[in-house]
């Protein structure tokens, strides 16, 4: 990646640039935030309808860990993202658009109103079912208007939703549900997705035969034929016949949980990140209206799913809370065609595209052809996220699909901060290709060495390369790992003492923009999702062939990267291209589609130093195809494995 200066791509034409904020603006705004958090976030806080406004602002310590956001204030985020834009008047703007897979089905457009019609009706339902406030209730659905509107009925009746992504195995579904011991799950029928049908609750049959519900909501999608287990499986559209047309919003604590999310970390099992509500909901609110700067009546379209944080917070709760009218696809970006993106963006007139590189250099390998037969002249402002984007890439997006006029914005988060934490402004910085920018307002981050040296502070103007932490706390960062605070302290406060660390390598150049440069843990990021290399290896020593394994990530086109697997098998068991096949089709079906291998190479076995620790350095360079910086291979208990792993990666 470049860093140079003359890198820097102007702020756009005022006709396109961001309103929301100057640069003055942000400068006045940042050092305000930083100095005064608590002033500054008070005055953010207002814009939100608050039962008891809070009096307090961040209550925090990062050692020992304890995370408060206006913990004297209690609201209700459905209200604030449903309610009260009707009460206000605003009951006829359009909500939701949904933009189903067929390209030729209909598309069905919700106003605020209705929305609210179909919350009250959700959550009279759940309540009917026996849902209770403090319930954890799994959501497996597609990317539909019921998703959303689960969502936010779970939230209306202070039950914590845990949304499991369609792409996950029944075994991953049931491993969350066991976790949080949630009593209830909402499916559909099934999900469609380039016109392949989703078996979305024979999924949810499957996993419930290891753990057990007391209900699931069943709502009727495609229509197809699925069984129903008498007592425990209920229809949506028959258990909400009559239910009260009010559902009042149950008033909650701004610390009362809002959503646990699952996401992987370098060791064990995912990890169910706990988001509360008030903070959440400031800093959904806060960092949508100023990344976007979203006007109104514009259509906003965030393509990820609502099984991603993204999808929480830039789908549901953001883009709501701000009254905005979102677009919510069904399909995949080359179904039926290469230009399903692009004729969506015509047909809806999209002024804000929010995407991730991974769908960005797709739809660029496909060629220009497939853009500019459409008008895209409604589109104001690009985003990304969810993985660093290379500089062809992100010209490619701006110059092609944004006609050189529109500004990007690269967004740096993760599911445990919640909403967006370094990004340019749109109508504030020059932007840099590949690099996500600097700091959203409150957020301090630091690069520090691998022994905890600081390198570069935001108050110290310095160039540097390290571990990317965050010094303080925000609005949205996540509370606790649900029913495991330990694990909490270990995996994100344990690595520098009093600082959050994000798990990410991070260069700062001397403009002070942020260049992410990757995982610097045993996480990977294929295709902007996030892969635990452990959950893989657990996955694949499950089959009964499968002595030991090792997982790497290495550069992958499209993927961003490819998971890349080492295999040992049992003694007497014999490599082929079969076995090869049959261990990705298991990892599918232990994990789900989205961790399928790459590839799988066989070796009678694993680099280890003489004490057993796998050498993963020298597998991830094999794997990298990068042979010349093995390093030091004297310490292998065995160094002569390594022409032979070498012999096998060429092989491939
Ligand atoms: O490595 C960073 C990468 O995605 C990780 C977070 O993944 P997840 O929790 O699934 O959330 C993804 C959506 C917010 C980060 O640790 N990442 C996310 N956004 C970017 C990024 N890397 C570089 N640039 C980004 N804009």
């Amino acid at each position: 990646m470049t860093q140079a200066h003359d890198q820097l791509v102007p702020v756009p034409d005022a006709a396109v640039a961001g309103t929301s904020c100057t640069l003055e603006q942000y400068r006045e705004m940042y050092g305000r935030s930083i100095e005064d958090p608590h002033g500054f976030w008070l005055k953010q806080a207002q814009r939100l309808n608050w039962v008891a406004p809070p009096t307090r602002v961040g209550d925090w310590s990062f050692d020992p860990v304890r995370i408060n956001w206006f913990a004297d204030g209690t609201l209700n985020i459905c209200f604030n993202a449903v309610d009260r834009h009707v009460n206000a008047g605003r009951g006829e703007d359009i909500a939701l658009i949904f933009e189903p897979d067929d390209p030729v089905a209909d598309v069905r457009k919700l106003t605020y109103a209705q929305l609210l019609e179909e919350v009250v009706r959700m959550a009279g339902t759940l309540l009917r079912m026996g849902v209770a406030k403090g319930d954890r209730v799994t959501i497996y659905m597609p990317m539909t208007i019921e998703g959303v509107v689960a969502m936010l009925a779970c939230a209306r009746i202070g039950a914590i939703h845990s949304v499991v992504f369609g792409g996950f195995s029944p075994d991953a579904i049931a491993g969350r549900i066991e976790d949080c011991a949630s009593d209830w799950v909402i499916c559909a029928d099934e999900g469609l997705r380039g016109a392949k049908r989703i078996p979305l609750k024979a999924n949810v049959d499957a996993a419930l035969k290891k753990v057990s519900v007391r209900g699931v909501l069943v709502v009727r999608h495609t229509g197809g034929e699925i069984d129903m287990t008498e007592g425990r499986d209920h229809w949506y559209h028959e258990l909400s016949q009559g239910v009260p047309a009010e559902c009042p919003c149950v008033t909650m604590n701004a610390e009362d949980p809002l959503f646990i999310l699952y996401t992987s970390g370098s060791t064990g099992k995912p990890k169910g990140v706990l988001h509360t509500t008030g903070g959440y909901a400031v800093w959904t609110e806060t960092t949508f209206r100023y990344v976007f700067d979203y006007r109104a009546g514009e259509i906003y379209w965030c393509t990820a799913d609502i099984g991603w944080v993204t999808g929480h917070s830039y789908i549901v709760y953001g883009p709501l809370q701000n009254g905005a009218t979102a677009l919510i696809f069904e399909g995949v970006p080359n179904y039926p065609e290469h230009d399903r993106f692009w004729r969506i963006v015509d047909k809806h007139k999209v002024a804000i595209l929010y995407t991730a590189p991974t769908a960005i250099r797709a739809l660029m390998r496909e060629g220009d052809d497939w853009v500019t037969r459409h008008d895209l002249s409604s589109l104001r402002l690009l985003g990304s996220v969810g993985e660093p984007i290379n500089p062809e890439a992100w010209r490619w997006y701006r110059d092609v699909v944004g006609k050189s006029r529109v500004p990007v914005v690269d967004t740096w988060w993760q599911t445990e901060t919640g909403g967006v934490m370094i990004t340019t402004l749109p109508g504030a910085h020059a932007m840099k290709p590949g690099s996500a920018g600097r700091p959203f307002f409150g957020i301090r981050p630091q690069i520090v060495d691998n022994e905890g040296k600081v390198l570069a502070d935001e108050d110290k103007n310095v160039a540097a390369e390290g571990n990317l932490c965050i010094t303080a706390s925000w609005p949205g960062q996540a509370r606790t790992v649900y029913g495991d605070h330990d694990r909490f302290v270990q995996t994100y406060f344990s690595h520098y003492k009093g600082k959050y660390f994000t798990g990410d390598g991070c260069r700062r150049d001397g403009d002070g923009y942020y260049w992410i440069t990757g995982r610097v843990d045993d996480v990977i990021n294929v295709s902007g999702h996030r892969m635990g290399t452990a959950e893989v290896e657990s996955a694949l020593v499950l089959h009964e062939k499968v002595s030991e394994a090792a997982v790497v990530g290495y550069p992958h086109d499209i993927k961003g990267q490819g998971i890349y697997c080492y295999v040992t098998l049992k003694a007497g068991e014999e490599p082929d291209d079969d076995l090869a096949r049959e261990l990705r089709n298991w990892v599918r079906t232990e994990i789900g589609p989205i961790a399928s291998p790459d590839h799988i190479q066989f070796t009678p076995a694993l680099p280890k130093t003489r004490s057993g620790k796998i050498m993963r350095r020298i597998l991830r360079k094999i794997a990298e195809d990068d042979y010349g910086s093995l390093g030091d291979t004297s310490t292998l208990a065995d160094p002569s494995l390594v022409d032979g792993l070498i012999a096998g990666r060429k092989n491939r």
